[in-house]
């Protein structure tokens, strides 16, 4: 009985085994599907599968998750556009599906720039259709030589966005405040890069250099971890470090580095979007 048992827990592992390496050695494609213009799987020099988005003068380019979350976390790596990438734009988002007028968004767009200037890295978040919530920030690092690690988390606590681990900003579920927070339909992750030189680089004065097209940016490395049902990952549980209602003292010590170094914009401080006063939360959090 006993050798029996062992026999098929011995093979029950080989099959896990099996399954697990499956994984491992999954094509970029399991999870992400292109959708849209110029975009295709490469293997870039360190042997790894990336998606590499292209923008020409034609078109840009898209993929999107095939899984959506409702709380997730969302990892990816990505490099951006090199040299003189002013007027272009690469996204990194997650969006519902229900009408447009009440979607809910969690954004990370980057902007690019001339050559040597500093790339910016857009947030914003919108719920039941209403955003105008944006912060920016500025890199330690060039973002261009190198993959970096983008990272969203959302739970029905916070919205989180970090860069190579380290919290940029947070959204704290405010609604019981009246303050707008996505806690209903799942989203799905979506990457762009498209031309936006009217607005996107020194306020539009700068525009896209086609001479230097294609443009290209590359992301690999995706992993999404829902929190949707039966959540027992220590990831998605308030009260389990990450989620806990107030961050640690050294997550508050990394936001506080980073407003003061990295932050860029912030709309709660930007008297032209808000005439009389700051949206509610901006005073709570
Ligand atoms: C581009 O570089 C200029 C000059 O350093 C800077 O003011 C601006 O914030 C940078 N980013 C964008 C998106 O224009
Ligand atoms: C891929 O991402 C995961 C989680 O972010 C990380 O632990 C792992 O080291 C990365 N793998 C590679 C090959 O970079």
């Amino acid at each position: 009985m006993g050798q029996a048992r062992a026999q098929l827990l011995a093979s029950l592992a080989a099959i896990y085994l099996i399954l697990a390496s499956t994984h491992v050695t999954g094509s970029i494609t399991d999870d992400l599907e292109i959708t849209w213009g110029n975009a295709k799987v490469v293997t870039d020099s360190s042997g790894q599968q990336a998606i590499a988005l292209t923008l020409d003068r034609s078109s840009g380019s898209a993929f999107h998750s095939k899984n959506t979350c409702l709380f997730c976390r969302i990892d990816i790596e990505i490099k951006l556009v090199p040299g003189n990438s002013a007027g272009t734009v690469t996204t990194f988002y997650m969006i519902t599906e229900n009408a447009w007028q009440f979607h809910d968004e969690i954004d990370i767009e980057f902007l690019g720039n001339s050559t040597g200037q500093p790339y910016t890295m857009h947030t914003n978040m919108y719920a039941r259709g209403q955003g105008g919530r944006e912060k920016q920030y500025k890199f330690d690092f060039d973002p261009t030589q190198d993959y970096h690690k983008y990272t969203i988390i959302w739970n029905k606590d916070w919205i989180l966005f970090l860069v190579d681990d380290k919290l940029y900003r947070q959204i704290k579920n405010n609604q019981i405040y009246g303050a707008p927070y996505p806690s209903y339909y799942p989203m799905r992750l979506y990457a762009t890069i498209w031309n936006a030189d009217e607005w996107a680089t020194q306020g539009g004065r700068v525009k896209t250099d086609w001479s230097q097209a294609p443009f290209t940016a590359y992301f690999r490395n995706y992993t999404a971890t829902s929190c949707s049902q039966f959540v027992n990952s220590p990831l998605c549980m308030p009260g389990s470090g990450w989620f806990d209602q107030q961050l640690d003292a050294s997550r508050q010590q990394q936001l506080a580095q980073v407003d003061s170094n990295n932050k860029i914009y912030d709309y709660c401080t930007d008297p032209r979007t808000y005439k009389s006063a700051p949206p509610r939360e901006c005073g709570l959090n």
